[in-house]
């Protein structure tokens, strides 16, 4: 049989999940008995809090165990109304709301809704791995505009304007963002909007799952910026914030005729999420808050001893990233270096070292579009993190030219 020519093109050309890869070649590795630490993770290390696990518990007691409308259980969508306008300034009606199977779908979802074969799609990169296949599956064409750790991995204004095309549909970026863990600030987002103003014809996709998971300022979003409001989608979810990946909820907010797109694409392939995760969802988002700060402070803590102990391995750059729990180092000081027979040329032989020479489990900057760099996650136990960075500290000194 000829399994080449039965795939389609469509998935033959789709790249694996960079991230999830990694994590399975950790789990392996353990599983033979090497203790390995997983750095790779891109999924908080908490449990769920428990009063979330309750709410879902009661609605399953109560027997909310059917299909669900396909934007999702008006009391959700009324929910986030009301999480939009009391986190971020945001005012959508409930209408203007669709719950998904986690903010993955959402930017599927988005992507499906918009993209017709040729549109432009800028994402900023370094990006989320799945940006550019959702947008190559919807037959868009991703345009990366880059920037580097020197300018804190956030793409100025000036870049974005020339990136512009009159073929360009759509803006895309995460902030707090995977993997950089940097956080556009007010004025930086009003800057990108005022170059926006002069482009009308091009929707905004703001990707916000991270907001939670925040050092610095408070989180801003750029939808709700007078001019941005009607052209933004503002993506979120309960996976970050809220440790809760495996219940699978994402959702955005929408200008009407958009949301009603992305609702009509989700009618057919998948449906309204899971009715009992929407219920606790719903009760998460009104009444647990406390329960995401609690976790921020904590990334918070092992974020600055993790960066404490980077700061002192030689030849490694690092930037102080002010969200998420990940931590993205340029590490091309090591590119052209050896150890024993293994040759380092690039940040793919330098994440597969590590794990075989550290057994730390990271994952390489090329899959996010930043071949200098690799991401490593802090979504781990303090100890195990301060372990990981005395073995690559370890293993980097033992490369040489
Ligand atoms: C930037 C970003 N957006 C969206 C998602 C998707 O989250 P979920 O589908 O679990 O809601 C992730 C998950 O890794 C992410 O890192």
């Amino acid at each position: 049989m000829n399994v080449s020519r039965l795939l389609s093109d469509r998935v033959q050309q789709m790249e694996e999940s960079a991230t999830i890869r990694m994590a399975q070649r950790a789990r392996d590795l353990n599983a033979q008995g090497i203790h390995v630490i997983n750095l790779s993770v891109g999924e908080p290390d908490f449990d769920t809090p428990e009063n979330i696990k309750n709410a879902a518990k009661e609605a399953l007691d109560q027997g909310i165990t059917h299909y669900t409308p396909v934007p999702g259980l008006m009391e959700l969508r009324q929910a986030i109304a009301e999480k939009f306008k009391r986190d971020n300034g945001l005012e959508y009606k409930a209408q203007q709301i669709v719950v998904s199977n986690g903010a993955k779908q959402s930017i599927a979802n988005v992507c499906l809704a918009l993209l017709n074969p040729g549109d432009e799609v800028i994402i900023f990169s370094p990006f989320w791995v799945s940006y550019p296949e959702m947008v190559k599956m919807a037959e868009g064409v991703p345009v990366m505009v880059h920037a580097g750790i020197e300018q804190d991995f956030k793409v100025d204004p000036a870049q974005l304007e020339a990136a512009i095309t009159d073929k360009t549909k759509m803006l895309l970026f995460s902030s707090p963002c995977n993997p950089t863990g940097s956080v556009y600030t007010r004025q930086e987002l009003a800057a990108i909007a005022e170059v926006l103003e002069k482009h009308p014809d091009i929707v905004i996709v703001s990707d916000e799952i991270y907001e939670y998971i925040n050092f610095g300022e408070k989180h801003f979003s750029i939808g709700s910026l007078p001019a941005m409001k009607d052209r933004t989608v503002t993506v979120n979810g309960f996976s970050k914030g809220f440790a809760m990946t495996g219940w699978r909820l994402g959702y955005i907010g929408a200008p009407g005729w958009l949301a009603e797109a992305c609702s009509k694409v989700q009618g057919q392939f998948t449906s309204g999420a899971n009715a009992f995760s929407q219920k606790a969802a719903a009760h998460a988002i009104l009444h647990e808050i406390s329960a995401c700060t609690a976790m921020r402070d904590v990334f918070l803590t092992r974020r600055d001893l993790f960066l404490d102990k980077l700061r002192t391995i030689p030849g490694l750059k690092v930037n102080q990233p002010q969200g998420a729990f990940y931590v993205f180092p340029d590490v091309s000081t090591f590119f052209g270096k050896k150890y024993r027979d293994i040759q380092i040329n690039d940040a793919d032989d330098l994440s597969e070292y590590l794990l075989s020479e550290a057994h730390v489990s990271l994952v390489s900057g090329i899959p996010f579009g930043a071949p200098e760099c690799i991401r490593m996650s802090y979504a781990n136990a303090e100890d195990e993190i301060l372990e990981a960075a005395d073995r690559i500290k370890a293993a980097l000194a033992k490369l040489e030219n």
